[in-house]
């Protein structure tokens, strides 16, 4: 029997809402919020109910097709008008992942190629299947993705990843977390290793989470560990998400991403990329030009809701740093795996 069958889907439609588990409460708590307006699923993104560049792809296009839903009797012109305005404030959630924008506009594109004599009601039909079908094609090229990651990995292999790029990130199956899903289908003996992730705790709170669910073998350590992990020659690989890849290669991901990327060069490890197409911003040429979202000084401050540093102390608080492509060794996409010269390796892979 496949282990990984079981992965969790995190975000989903029935019966006129979309369903999203509670990040921010896991382990602790697995409650589910159902959606029915665009604005709560914009606070929803905002405050991360629902985080990790895909999901947030997919929820946002759930969103879209909401306020086209609650738009359906206005005339085709203010439709129009204050559907734009929708997407946009859906898209003022998070600054960094490009999925968010990439589904906005696909849900734009699909109204606007609707017949010029459909009403604004047909309009908002045909946008939620679209947003359907963006969720249901997402864990279809997560497994794509993992089929063709998987191949990178030996037959024992121990596997450090940074943040939670897993099922939980995504419509279902995940993007780092499905090349170790993939490499476990295939009889592969795979260990993991999942650095906590502050301040968020996305490692410890959400990838532990779900490998242990999944009986995945995975040890939790502190970020600052991986230095020492690695000088003693225990990693094999380092995999990750990402959540804007610049058309070089350049790679944002969850901040902490490319001091790991520097320590596996350094110690002679493979640095892997695993992320969707949909993740790769081909309007941007390098990576100085991505969006570094700052996130509240308390992520910092406290953990667990308890205050761990002074009152008034000044914070910085960026959420995502940029790794070079100079020290990715391979970006492993659905469409396969890719390394060296990205600028020509990815364009190919640019949609229509
Ligand atoms: O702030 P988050 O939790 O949304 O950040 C998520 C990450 O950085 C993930 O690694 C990335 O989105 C890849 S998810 C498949």
């Amino acid at each position: 029997m496949e282990k990984t069958q079981q992965a969790v889907r995190p975000i989903y439609y029935a019966d006129g809402s979309c369903y999203m588990l509670d990040q921010r409460l896991l382990p602790v708590e697995e409650r589910w919020h159902a959606y029915r307006d665009y604005r709560e699923i914009a606070e929803a993104i905002k405050t991360m109910v629902v985080r990790g560049a895909p999901a947030i792809g997919v929820a946002a296009a759930y969103g879209a097709a909401f306020a086209a839903a609650e738009l359906a009797q206005q005339a085709p012109a203010d439709f129009e008008e204050r559907f734009a305005a929708s997407c946009t404030e859906l898209g003022a959630t998070r600054p960094t992942a490009v999925n968010l924008f990439w589904a906005l506009e696909r849900m734009q594109r699909c109204a606007a190629r609707m017949d010029s004599k459909a009403t604004p009601a047909q309009i908002a039909t045909r946008l939620l299947e679209e947003a359907q079908s963006i969720a249901r094609e997402d864990e279809a090229i997560n497994r794509a993705l993992g089929a063709h990651g998987q191949r990178l990995l030996p037959q024992r292999a121990t596997v450090l990843t940074h943040c939670n790029a897993g099922a939980l990130a995504t419509a279902g199956y995940g993007t780092a977390l499905g090349v170790i899903r993939a490499a476990v289908a295939a009889g592969k003996k795979i260990d993991v290793i999942a650095d906590e992730t502050r301040p968020f705790l996305q490692g410890a709170r959400l990838t532990a989470w779900e490998l242990q669910h999944d009986h995945i073998p995975v040890t939790l350590i502190c970020d600052n560990m991986a230095g020492y992990m690695l000088q003693q020659g225990r990693i094999d690989a380092i995999i990750v998400g990402a959540d804007r890849v610049a058309a070089n290669g350049d790679t944002a991901n969850k901040i902490g991403t490319y001091p790991l990327a520097v320590l596996a060069q350094a110690h002679k490890v493979p640095f892997y990329i695993a992320a969707p197409v949909s993740t790769i911003d081909y309007t941007i040429p390098d990576g100085t030009h991505i969006p570094i979202e700052e996130r509240d000084s308390a992520e910092v401050t406290t953990c667990g809701g308890q205050r761990i540093a002074p009152e008034g102390i000044q914070v910085y608080n960026p959420s995502f740093d940029v790794t070079p492509a100079h020290l990715i060794s391979a970006i492993i996409t659905e469409h396969g795996v890719v390394g060296g010269d990205y600028l020509q390796e990815l364009a190919p892979f640019k949609e229509g």
